[in-house]
């Protein structure tokens, strides 16, 4: 459906959990529980509503989506249900070689994985997880499963990981990968962030090698990446600035947290409680409406920190 402003909102971002077993520096310290998360039918029927209201497109996010067992089964509920189209999910990786085969067999059709340094002791201070190589084989493991569309997401960090940025691009050049810059977004209320965003032009000028591609928006399907290509390479390089652009205008997207909670903006704290009606097939549609209509025009990540909170839970 099209919500107050006019944008067809078609993109639902749905996190199945929030556990991890990473804790990256720029994402969150804290442990979490499987407390109140959705089993796999009460996934599957808010699903239901949203597809009645015109969502095509699911995304399965966490926290990690696989700390979940039974993620085969809710991929393969999703994917059945009138209306969705398209299913892909967001992992840092960790246990992809595991589920890449059931994924793929559940009718998940690409997936994107949170990767900053292809360094083994890097990663380990970025992420608290010595599993760089556990990645690596998801990676492969992806791949050879015919999961079509493969691209890697990196969070640069000055001082962190800046220097392997190149390195990263270099996963695009044999490999029909597409590899893709998130400009960081706040994540304290330290004030002290700023200086360690890596602003997508930056890279740009690192590497002037990057043509921009003619059709910048994803022929696939609608994105926030830009994407650029290098001589000789099979994948694209993708770059998305929230920090640097605001794409609020053009956003056709959706959350639904872990434990049965709509919000209709990443940087709103807004939030729609529909786990009261998860049984009730009228309500909850009706209420999947009302949180669609009330998402708000825009927001801004300039300011800092105030009204963006947990992102750790939210899944991107
Ligand atoms: N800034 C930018 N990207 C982030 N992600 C998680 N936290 C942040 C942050 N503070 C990214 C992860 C993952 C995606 C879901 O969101 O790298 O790829």
């Amino acid at each position: 459906m099209t919500d107050s402003y006019g944008r067809k909102i078609e993109y639902l971002r749905l996190s199945v959990t929030k556990r991890c077993p990473l804790h990256c520096i720029y994402c969150k310290d804290e442990t979490e529980t499987n407390e109140n998360e959705l089993s796999a039918s009460q996934l599957e029927k808010i699903v239901r509503a949203f597809a009645v209201c015109g969502i095509t497109k699911v995304r399965l996010t966490g926290g990690e989506p696989l700390m979940r067992s039974d993620i085969p089964d809710i991929a393969e509920r999703i994917s059945k249900t009138d209306g969705i189209k398209k299913l892909v999910l967001t992992t840092n990786g960790v246990r992809l070689k595991e589920y890449a085969k059931g994924l793929q067999k559940s009718g998940v059709s690409a997936v994107n994985i949170s990767l900053d340094t292809l360094d083994k002791e890097k990663y380990k201070a970025l992420t608290g997880c010595d599993c760089l190589q556990n990645v690596l084989d998801g990676i492969e493991e992806a791949e050879r499963c015919g999961i079509s569309h493969i691209r890697i997401n990196s969070v640069l960090i000055r001082g962190q990981n800046d220097a392997d940025a190149e390195n990263l691009i270099h996963l695009a050049k044999d490999r029909k990968i597409d590899v893709r810059f998130i400009e960081l977004m706040p994540f304290s209320d330290t004030g002290e962030n700023e200086r360690l965003i890596i602003k997508g032009e930056e890279i740009l000028r690192r590497f002037p090698y990057l043509k921009p591609l003619e059709s910048q928006k994803s022929n696939i399907e609608k994105s926030v990446a830009k994407y650029y290509a290098a001589d000789g390479f099979q994948g694209r390089i993708g770059f998305i600035n929230p920090i640097s652009e605001q794409f609020c205008s053009d956003c056709n997207r959706i959350r639904v947290l872990s434990d049965g909670k709509i919000r209709p903006c990443l940087g709103s704290d807004t939030e729609f409680d529909i786990r009261d009606w998860i049984d009730n097939e009228e309500k909850l549609t009706e209420a999947v409406r009302n949180a669609i209509a009330s998402k708000p025009k825009g927001h801004s990540f300039s300011c800092g920190y105030a009204g963006f909170h947990g992102l750790d839970k939210i899944g991107g």
